[in-house]
């Protein structure tokens, strides 16, 4: 039976590195027999907005909803539409709608591609971020008073509900407990945002009791970013709110070299709706239109994509054709990001052709 995959290339880069994404899919489905339906639709983009006034059509949750994934590349062009319009209107829809309340994040050293921090080699950074992805500081609960005069205030509430929460750290204890390492570290900042986070801090207590197998350590958020930067080497599955998951997730990939090998996944677990696929990075206004791009984030999102989807062994191949270009280390063919001369096609096809065989 054919997987449906909605696709929404967004804006910038995210239409560069798209076609790379889908060409690493069409190689791993041919390889492994799979059939996958591809459906593109150019709403969830900033000239979207431009022609229609808003980012998607009124229908697009019934347009959308019954596709088996969403492979998405980045949205957002400030010059055009302001972000929080742009992302409010578009990707955060997706991710609240679709209760994706998952944002699984990689972050893996690969080799070819040199760390910034002094003597890390491949095996020495490797785990992952899982992000709260519906709620916490990301929450539209809020607004401004008094606009226009000196007495303006403006406020935008946490939000931490015990499901919310609970469902996100279950996840991600699952995870560690899969993990050779069985590690789970939070992220929190219980002694300054002293309601929400010493909550989030009760709730992991709380669940630990049930994965007695898993060793749990948690740091503020400040000190854990330091961490990551001096000892990446300590973390096997990090778990944190919508917003310190963010920041996280750009700094762990950093950390790896470049945030353009950075993949995600925004999961909905249960499978009530389809589940979302991107690369972590956005739609890089800098080197839009070049063709520059690291597409190795948008790909192996399409990987983590064939893994939801039941295909472990093709999401497999992807991750293996990835490591083994990056390995060869042909700088006609690697991107700039990673210290090559080649473009986001030269190293897009490189991979496919590496699938294939
Ligand atoms: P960004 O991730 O787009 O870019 C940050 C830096 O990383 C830039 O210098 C860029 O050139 C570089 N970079 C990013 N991806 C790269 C790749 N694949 N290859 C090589 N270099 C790459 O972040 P930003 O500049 O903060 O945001 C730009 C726009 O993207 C904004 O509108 C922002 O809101 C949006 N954004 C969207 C998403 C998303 O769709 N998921 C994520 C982040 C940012
Ligand atoms: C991400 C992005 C988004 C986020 C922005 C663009 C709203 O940074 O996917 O990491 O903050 O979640
Ligand atoms: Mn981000």
């Amino acid at each position: 039976m054919a997987h449906t995959i909605a696709v929404i290339a967004g804006d910038g880069i995210g239409t560069e590195v798209m076609p790379e994404g889908i060409r690493a899919l069409e190689a791993a489905a041919k390889r492994f027999a799979l059939d996958l339906e591809f459906t593109i639709f150019e709403f969830g983009s900033c000239d979207y907005y431009l022609e229609h006034g808003q980012m998607m059509p009124d229908d697009w949750f019934e347009q959308l909803k019954d596709f088996d994934a969403l492979f998405y590349g980045a949205v957002g062009w400030p010059e055009k539409v302001p972000d929080h319009i742009s992302l409010w209107g578009s990707l955060i829809q997706f991710r609240r709608r679709f209760d994706q309340y998952v944002n699984l994040r990689p972050c893996k050293l690969m080799p070819g591609i040199e760390s910034p921090l002094a003597g890390r080699k491949p095996g020495d950074i490797d785990f992952y971020v899982v992000r709260e992805n519906t709620e916490g500081e990301y929450s539209s609960i809020g607004g401004k008073m008094f606009e226009g005069t000196e007495r303006e205030v403006v406020i935008q509430e946490t939000v931490m509900s015990r499901t919310g929460v609970d469902r996100v750290l279950k996840y991600a204890f699952d995870l560690a407990q899969s993990r050779p390492r069985q590690k789970l570290t939070s992220a929190t900042k219980s002694n300054g945002i002293s309601i929400t986070m010493p909550y989030w801090d009760e709730r992991v207590a709380e669940m630990a009791k049930a994965y007695p197998d898993v060793a749990v350590d948690k740091f503020h958020i400040d000190i854990l970013t330091a961490n990551f930067v001096l000892h990446p080497d300590w973390f096997d599955v990090v778990v944190g709110s919508n917003l310190f998951g963010d920041i996280l997730s750009d700094l762990g990939p950093a950390c790896t070299g470049t945030i353009g090998v950075a993949p995600s996944a925004n999961i909905n677990p249960e499978g009530n709706f389809p589940s979302l696929f991107e690369p972590v990075h956005g739609s890089a206004p800098d080197i839009a239109g070049k063709g520059i791009a690291n597409p190795i984030g948008q790909i192996w999102s399409g990987a983590m994509m064939l893994e939801h989807l039941g295909h472990a062994d093709a999401a497999q191949a992807i991750v293996d054709a990835i490591e083994a270009v990056l390995a060869e280390g042909d700088m006609k063919v690697l991107t700039r990001d990673v210290g090559g001369q080649g473009t986001t096609e030269s190293l897009g096809r490189a991979i496919a052709a590496k699938i294939k065989s």
